[in-house]
């Protein structure tokens, strides 16, 4: 794991780098926070756990929530719009022990937004303040990751990002697109900036990140404290290096996808470890020549022993 100075704290928790790997709702489980962590990755957050499914004991709930050593720093995101069943929530997962709550301001899809939960709250600024004061008397930092608004017509992220900090909120991390943007059109980064300007506590830049260029650009332009990359870090946790990912060896990216494979193996399992893997293979491999035939077998198999054979051939024809 790079050593890397403190670069701003969240409460009284150091962070000790400024590139931050974004959740991502099934892709960053726990061996990806693990392997960008590894790669310079500050912090990790897990992907958002819905209040609701804690107050029903979803069967899944455990798997989601547990985390190695290695990734710390770590934020469980809890996602909801009830402040009572937020409260439990977090109550429940302080268990695991996380180093910091993230509050999720930010999701889009209509099953989430549409009920007021996610994106949703950004209608309701009351109800983020209310979320806020259940959940700082538990102690841990609690930090939310929030968008710019519902829509064009209704930016509100100044009044939100206040609210959030004047209720106990030690960080915000901001995707700079409203909740109908989604994920098309530009990240504004002048939201970002501004949003900066007004606060004490520290302000994560999300949005558009998919060079060591952008971080440089992202941080220049809006003075953010850290820098959070999503869509950038599929297939790609080089970037947490600051490498470009056109500049990795080709074995290096089979090093990292046989390495990333046993670790989603040694969380999942063989089978289920194998096949959830292989979406992050897809992604891996994009930038090289892999005939269609031979994707779809490896993106189909099942067999470790297959799989691995299937990589041999496609590492061999590309070197
Ligand atoms: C597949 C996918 C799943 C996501 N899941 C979450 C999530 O669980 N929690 C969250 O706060 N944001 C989630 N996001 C939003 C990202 O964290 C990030 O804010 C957004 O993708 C913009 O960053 P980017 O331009 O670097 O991709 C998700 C995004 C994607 C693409």
């Amino acid at each position: 794991m790079a050593s890397s100075p403190i670069h701003f704290t969240i409460g009284s928790l150091p962070i000790c780098g400024d590139l931050i790997l974004a959740p991502m709702d099934g892709i960053t489980d726990s061996p990806y926070r693990r392997l960008a962590r590894q790669f310079g990755s500050a912090a990790s957050y897990t992907e958002f756990i819905n209040a609701v499914d804690i107050a029903c004991k979803h069967p899944t709930l455990d798997e989601r929530l547990r985390f190695s050593e290695e990734e710390r720093p770590l934020a469980i995101q809890l996602l909801d719009n009830d402040p009572d069943r937020m409260e439990k929530a977090a109550s429940y997962v302080l268990r695991f022990q996380p180093d910091f709550i993230d509050i999720n301001i930010g999701c889009c899809a209509r099953t989430v937004s549409g009920r007021g939960a996610g994106a949703g709250l950004l209608r309701e600024p009351q109800k983020i303040s209310q979320i806020l004061n259940k959940l700082t008397p538990f102690g841990i930092p609690v930090t939310a990751k929030i968008r710019l608004g519902w829509d064009e017509n209704s930016l509100n992220y100044l009044e939100i990002a206040k609210i959030i900090e004047q209720n106990g909120g030690q960080l915000i991390a901001v995707h700079a697109r409203t909740r109908r943007q989604a994920y098309t059109g530009q990240a504004d980064w002048d939201a970002i900036a501004q949003i900066k300007q007004i606060l004490s506590i520290p302000v994560i830049g999300n949005g558009d990140i998919k060079t060591p260029e952008d971080i440089e650009k992202i941080k220049n332009y809006t003075k953010c404290d850290g820098v959070m990359i999503a869509r950038g870090a599929i297939g790609n946790p080089w970037i947490f290096s600051r490498m470009d990912r056109s500049q990795v060896p080709g074995d290096q990216v089979f090093d990292t996808i046989l390495y990333h494979l046993n670790l989603m193996i040694s969380f999942y399992g063989n089978i289920q470890g194998l096949i959830r893997f292989r979406k992050h293979a897809n992604a891996y491999l994009q930038p090289f020549s892999v005939p269609a035939p031979l994707r779809k077998d490896l993106l189909t198999c099942d067999k470790y022993d297959r799989f691995i054979k299937i990589l041999d051939e496609i590492s061999l024809s590309n070197q």
